[in-house]
């Protein structure tokens, strides 16, 4: 697989890649170099047919940190504005396949906005959630005003954006933020099952899946009603939609070809 610096990424179950944020020492602060290398292998993810879901995880003290504030501490409004980092944040939310966040320990400000980036997150009992943007004197930029709102609630989103004080995983569990929380010990483990999975069900339908549920953040209800209904139909002429429903009929296992 191809060298990175700032990640590590390696097949991890059949039709799972894991892809590692790999800058301990530093929080796994999400300098331009490391969103780069994500952007590069869930490209090369997107392009392999092999490649079903993807885990992204941290380590035990940080999934991240946020955006490398050394970094981008010289930055001026003209060069944010032209900064490769606003392609590579689009690229990897338009990322198609199922995406899996195993967080552990501290995910701020960028690091958060990845996680919500992810369509599962997967924490353990350490990970804090926050935006403390409004700390050094702006607000997040990635999403966090937008998908933490629409995750959590006007409420609990603006007490988090207006504070910058972040709240613990049963807190965010509570709230919708995360899917489930487990032992820190066990966070890589339960993400890695259910991307694999999620990796066993028929390819092409899990795309229009995860497609469709995103639709409703983004569409008014009769249009994204109206694309859910297609995307049916869609499927209907697929070869696993087939051999799903004959599975059925024979009572045996389906084998799932993306077809
Ligand atoms: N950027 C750059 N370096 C960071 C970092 C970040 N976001 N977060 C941590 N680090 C570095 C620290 O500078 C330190 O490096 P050195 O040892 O070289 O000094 C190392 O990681 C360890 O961090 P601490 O010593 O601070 O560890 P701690 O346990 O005392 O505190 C923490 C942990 C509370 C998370 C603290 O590091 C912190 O507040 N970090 C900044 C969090 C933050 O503000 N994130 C938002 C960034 S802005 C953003 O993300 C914009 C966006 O929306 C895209």
């Amino acid at each position: 697989m191809t060298a990175y610096t700032d990640i590590l990424v390696k097949p991890a179950r059949p039709h799972v890649w894991l892809l590692t944020l790999n800058r301990p020492e530093q929080l796994n602060a999400l300098r331009s170099n490391l969103l780069g290398e994500v952007r590069r292998a869930l490209e090369r993810a997107r392009d392999d047919e092999a490649v079903r879901a993807l885990v992204i995880t941290g380590d035990d003290r940080a999934f991240a940190a946020g955006a490398d504030i050394k970094e981008m501490s010289e930055l001026d409004t003209a060069s944010i504005m032209s900064d490769k980092r606003q392609a590579n944040w689009r690229a990897i939310r338009q990322f198609p396949k199922p995406l899996v966040a195993a967080c552990n320990g501290y995910a701020l400000g960028g690091g958060a906005e990845l996680a919500m980036c992810c369509d599962v997150i997967i924490a353990g009992e350490s990970a804090r959630f926050g935006q403390p943007e409004i700390n050094l004197g702006f607000i997040p930029g990635a999403g966090g005003t937008q998908r933490l709102t629409r995750a959590v609630g006007k409420s609990r989103a603006m007490r988090m954006v207006l504070t910058g004080e972040p709240i613990d995983a049963r807190a965010a569990l509570e709230a919708g933020l995360v899917a489930e929380v487990v032992p820190p010990e066990l966070t890589l483990a339960r993400a890695l099952d259910l991307a694999e999975l999620i990796a066993s069900k028929p390819p092409i339908a899990v795309r229009m899946a995860k497609d469709a549920v995103l639709k409703a953040y983004e569409m008014p209800l009769e249009a994204a009603l109206d694309y859910e209904r297609k995307a049916f139909a869609y499927l209907f002429g697929t070869e696993d939609r087939k051999e799903g429903m004959r599975a059925f009929v024979e009572k045996r296992k389906p084998v799932f070809k993306g077809r």
